[in-house]
């Protein structure tokens, strides 16, 4: 019901003469839950992990619409998969061999090409927004483990227990020496607002059962996450240790760039030479226009877009 309100709330505010952004036919948004099988799920999983991309997207669209940055996007969408236990970032996080949990987050301004990215860190319930404030206060890009935690608390960011992130059946899966990812994913948005920015961000608790310390491609500038105004802007999810062998994120936008590949065209090489190498995964990308890519070599990738007031695409399987 406050769902229906709030949309029809928001209807109205797209057609009221206050509306501030009048031309809106470039803002968008591409979002992605994780590729994978999405195998053994319940109806109730599958519904949830849709429910929760359409919130992302629809929240993210209308942050913009309202004359917020892409940043501001990116971020926001981020933090509400963070939040839900479905998707493996922040609460959701799987474990390590060591049964405990080692989150990694990034993001970028396609602006400027600022990035902040955060590795293993442990207790810091929303890894994305360490990711910004390491971008817009700090003079670096990257930081890891305690380092990142200390800052995180002289940011007054929120931390957690351990008991934050548990969840039995995760747990079990680490113990079962499980080591994919493809039951629940890494989370990741791209954006471009009526100003012409493009950002992106990737969020993860990596690979269960990945040994402590192991640090995946999403906080790794270029392989998971790349923006970069008038080009494009990418986020992947996948096997790590080959995005970042292959520099996913920022290969995709060379091809665009010197190549002048349209999106999907560079997504797709990609993605098919990531499986020759024997890898699994996906990406999402805009490019400078809005045009996305939603692009994966996995059965499945849970995956969101909105360039429009009134439709969400969502969509996990591939098309019938
Ligand atoms: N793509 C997420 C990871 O490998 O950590």
């Amino acid at each position: 019901m406050l769902h229906i309100i709030k949309k029809t709330l928001i209807n109205f505010f797209f057609f009221s003469p206050l509306f501030l952004i009048s031309d809106t036919k470039d803002i968008s948004i591409v979002i992605h839950g994780g590729a994978g099988w999405f195998t053994s799920m319940t109806e109730e999983e599958i519904e949830g992990i849709e429910e929760a991309l359409n919130i992302a997207a629809d929240s993210g669209y209308e942050l913009m619409l309202e004359g917020g940055t892409s940043l501001d996007a990116v971020e926001r969408a981020i933090i509400i998969l963070e939040d839900n236990p479905l998707f493996n970032a922040g609460r959701g996080s799987v474990y390590t061999s060591e049964l405990r949990q080692e989150m990694d987050a990034s993001i970028m301004d396609g602006s400027n090409l600022n990035a902040g990215a955060v590795a293993s860190i442990t207790n810091v319930k929303n890894p994305i927004k360490l990711a910004r404030y390491i971008m817009e206060k700090t003079e670096h890009v990257m930081f890891s483990s305690k380092g990142a935690e200390k800052i995180a608390i002289e940011a007054g960011l929120e931390t957690v227990s351990p008991s934050y992130f548990y969840s039995e059946e995760k747990l079990q899966r680490a113990k079962n020496k499980i080591k994919t990812n493809s039951k629940k994913g890494t989370v990741g948005v791209v954006a471009l607002d009526a100003y012409g920015n493009i950002a992106a961000g990737t969020s993860t608790g990596g690979m269960t059962n990945k040994m402590p310390g192991r640090i995946g491609d999403s906080p790794i500038i270029g392989a998971g996450t790349w923006a970069e105004n008038g080009v494009c802007g990418v986020s992947g999810t996948g096997h790590g240790e080959y995005f970042i062998r292959l520099n996913v994120a920022k290969e995709i936008c060379v091809l665009m760039k010197y190549e002048k590949l349209d999106v999907k065209k560079a997504a797709q090489i990609v993605i098919d030479r990531l499986k020759s190498m024997g890898a699994d995964g996906g990406v999402i990308a805009l490019d400078e226009n809005g045009t996305p890519a939603m692009i994966f070599n996995t059965p499945a990738m849970a995956r969101a877009y909105k360039d429009s007031p009134d439709y969400t695409f969502v969509q996990i399987y591939k098309d019938n």
